[in-house]
């Protein structure tokens, strides 16, 4: 039996179902005590139960709606004040699959809020005392969805696109820190996700969608090999270098000052 006093604290966002519940158990197995986020506190206390026997983890159970004002500053206050919490994983999101004229107000907002404002808060609230401790890690979960938008993806494929821009451009900010952001793109992973989504999980093709546990696994390796950017699903890791060093070149080619000559008057 390890000496729970002693271990590092891992804060997990949405880990009342899929993929946060897996985070939650590996980390447990890793041998990390818990902050587990999410609005269904009755579920998070039977995994916290579960992780307790599994593994002698210490769970705190935080029933918050990371929407509201209220609920997003109950996590940030535990994140900015607690040193044993070295890791936050960053993984409550949703998105409903539809027309934007056809989401109602409030999923947009729900959307909006959850996936940029929530991430963005509780990414700020942990940095500047993982930054006086010189360690930590953050680990956002964005979406393949980032790369590519879809007739019924635009607004999920926005927020997902903001996730990876913040991530990346703070992964910038961090270098040559002893903190680090992982930024994880999973694909089509079988979770609850779908259910909010308006759309049933059965209308995939069952071969491109990844197990949650799979997911994280992966993800969890990509972590321990030091990656910035996991994608899970892709097995030729070359296509995102490609892809990243396109998008670098492009970057670098609008920097001339200059309207192109076919925008010149002839
Ligand atoms: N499943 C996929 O195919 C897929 C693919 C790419 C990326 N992702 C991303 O992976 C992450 C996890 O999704 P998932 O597939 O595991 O979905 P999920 O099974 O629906 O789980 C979502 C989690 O977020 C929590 N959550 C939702 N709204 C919340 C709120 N307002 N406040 C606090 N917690 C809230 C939910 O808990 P409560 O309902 O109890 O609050 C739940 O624990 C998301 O960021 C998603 O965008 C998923």
């Amino acid at each position: 039996m390890s000496n729970s006093a002693s271990k590092p604290i891992a804060v997990v966002t949405g880990a009342s179902a899929g993929i946060g519940a897996v985070y939650a158990d590996r980390l447990a197995a890793r041998g990390y005590d818990l902050v587990l986020v999410a609005r269904r506190a009755e579920r998070l206390k039977t995994l916290s139960a579960k992780l307790l026997r599994a593994y002698g983890a210490k769970v705190e159970v935080i029933g918050a709606d990371l929407t509201k004002e209220e609920g997003l500053a109950r996590v940030e206050k535990v994140l900015a004040t607690n040193p044993a919490i070295t890791l936050l994983v960053n993984n409550a999101g949703n998105g409903t699959l539809g027309s934007t004229i056809n989401t109602s107000d409030e999923n947009a907002a729900s959307t909006i809020a959850l996936n940029i404002t929530a991430l963005t808060r509780l990414t700020r609230a942990a940095l500047p005392a993982f930054l006086s401790r010189n360690a930590g890690a953050i680990i956002n979960i964005a979406s393949v969805m980032a790369l590519h938008s879809l007739p019924i993806t635009s607004l999920y494929s926005g927020t997902k696109g903001y996730v990876v821009n913040f991530s990346r451009g703070l992964q910038e900010e961090l270098a040559g820190t002893g903190v680090r952001l992982q930024l994880v793109l999973p694909a089509a992973t079988a979770t609850e996700f779908y259910e909010f989504a308006g759309m049933p999980l059965s209308a995939f093709d069952p071969a491109v969608v990844m197990t949650a546990e799979d997911m994280v696994d992966a993800a969890l390796a990509g972590f321990d090999q030091g990656e910035a950017i996991t994608l899970p699903s892709v097995h030729d890791r070359a296509l995102w270098e490609t892809y990243d060093a396109a998008r670098a070149t492009l970057f670098a080619a609008t920097q001339t000052g200059e309207p192109a000559p076919r925008y010149q008057a002839a």
